[in-house]
């Protein structure tokens, strides 16, 4: 896992594009509200024009943060994090910011964006580090800037360098154990060289002195608490809540047409009875809240006597509209390096850590979201009982979420993938590949070599599996 750190809305779009991690740093603004006012119980809605936000405000029924000097008992909410204080909990505000908001609403883009600052630098780095390691991804945190009140230059020319960001990146980045870029290594000193003079630092920044001079001290002391909240706001979608809030899912849209879609899995004849009855039990599972949206639970499919499972993460859009596992995207990529890795997708058994399609809505649609650990711990009996009457030889986890379930918690791709393991209790051979989703998200050079390795992978898992199993030891007089 390496950290790095990055400047203004460029370095989230670059950020978004690897698929990193993402934490928006706007310390003496943006970030300090967002973190108190969840606190207090209140969703926050990243803006980055106020020319959108009365829009906004009437479809989410929310307020709207107005300039710090024109609050009043109508409009109690700014910037000013202390504004957040005696907020009612489930009120809703349209956070108006034009750096922290614009940054937080292009992170908005990535699977896991975050907001830090200070106040809870090492809750949001003790956080961001587990769910780097368990998705293999690198982290970049965002030092969001400053608008210079004194000149009118366009977009992110008008940004200044904002020590006061830098700082709290650092106090994040610092409690992070992992490899820095020299950037974040820089950044990370400077915090650690700060932290006696912080009061002096960010009260006579530009931000903090101009905070100053228009009456704001109070902001400043309240923003340069290092580590007083443990809040962790995380963007899903347009909203910013507290991470574990629970997931506001609506029914996927009703659309009856699907049912005409599913495909009859080919070959069923062809199972054992206990694998159909299986298969009839689990259609019917309720063991979790993914029951409630999924349109169908993909059970699995493929050859029941085969040598060779793979086992991926767990059905997305077309899987759930399908009743069948990997048919989307990724699938469709998936099918690709087994053709070349000249192995028939029907020889195999293809299977899932999920059996229903983890989402989460946002702007209306569905979108994938990780496994959470309690439905991995509903749903593992289902793998476990498929598994016990297939009896693979081989399991290639496809994915860092199945190795962490079939190989180890913290299974580290970049390190591990491509190593046999022979310890599992799931099968005598486990090995993990790359996912095909991951493989769809790069570019050029790393997209070739990244599926050449899944190639690679497939080809060695589906030998050891044909691979004649050791003779017993014959059992003789002498
Ligand atoms: N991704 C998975 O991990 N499994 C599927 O079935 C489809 C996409």
């Amino acid at each position: 896992m390496l950290c790095d750190i990055a400047w203004g809305i460029a370095g989230v779009e670059m950020a978004v594009d690897r698929g990193d991690v993402v934490v928006i740093v706007d310390t003496l603004s943006f970030s300090s509200a967002v973190v108190t006012a969840l606190m207090q119980g209140v969703t926050m809605i990243p803006c980055a024009e106020r020319e959108h936000a009365d829009a906004i405000a009437e479809r989410e029924d929310a307020h709207i943060s107005v300039p710090r000097a024109n609050t009043d008992e109508q409009n109690p909410f700014s910037l000013s994090p202390l504004s957040y204080l005696d907020a009612t909990p489930g009120t809703h505000v349209v956070l108006v910011s034009p750096n922290g908001g614009a940054c937080a609403e292009k992170a908005s883009r990535v699977e896991h964006a975050y907001v830090g600052c200070l106040l809870n630098a090492q809750a949001v780095a003790e956080h961001i580090a587990t769910v780097a390691a368990e998705n293999d991804k690198d982290i970049t945190v965002i030092a969001a800037g400053e608008n210079s009140a004194h000149h009118n230059l366009p977009g992110e020319a008008r940004l200044l360098f904002a020590i006061e960001d830098y700082l709290a990146c650092g106090a994040i980045l610092g409690a992070i154990m992992a490899d820095y870029t020299a950037e974040a290594a820089v950044c990370t000193n400077a915090f650690m060289n700060s932290q006696e003079h912080l009061d002096h630092l960010l009260k006579n920044c530009i931000r903090g002195r101009q905070l100053i001079e228009d009456g704001y001290e109070a902001d400043v002391n309240h923003c340069l608490q290092v580590n007083h909240y443990s809040c962790i706001p995380q963007i899903r979608g347009n909203v910013i809540v507290a991470h574990d809030a629970p997931e506001e899912i609506e029914q996927p849209v009703d659309d009856t047409s699907i049912q005409e879609t599913v495909e009859e899995v080919d070959d069923m004849d062809k199972w054992p009875a206990e694998l159909i009855a299986l298969r009839d039990e689990a259609l019917e599972c309720m063991r979790c809240d993914l029951a409630e949206t999924r349109t169908h639970v993909v059970f699995g499919e493929g050859n029941p006597r085969t040598k060779l499972m793979l086992i991926g993460e767990g059905p997305g859009d077309q899987e759930d509209k399908t009743g069948r596992p990997f048919v989307g995207r990724a699938g469709k990529l998936l099918d690709e390096a087994l053709a070349t890795a000249g192995i028939q997708r029907d020889d195999v058994w293809i299977g899932n850590v999920l059996k229903c399609r983890a989402c989460v809505i946002e702007d209306g649609r569905a979108k994938n979201r990780p496994p959470r650990a309690d439905e991995v711990k509903s749903c593992r009996p289902w793998l476990e009982s498929q598994i016990k009457i297939i009896q693979p030889s081989v399991i290639l986890c496809i994915g860092a979420p199945a190795a962490n379930l079939i190989i180890h918690r913290n299974f580290k791709m970049t390190k591990e993938r491509g190593q046999w393991f022979i310890d599992s209790p799931f099968a005598p051979n486990v090995m993990a590949a790359l996912h095909p989703a991951y493989i769809l998200r790069q570019h050029g050079e790393a997209y070739e070599s990244s599926l050449q390795s899944l190639v690679d992978d497939l080809k060695v898992a589906w030998e050891r599996s044909t691979e004649e199993p050791p003779a017993k030891p014959q059992l003789t007089l002498f």
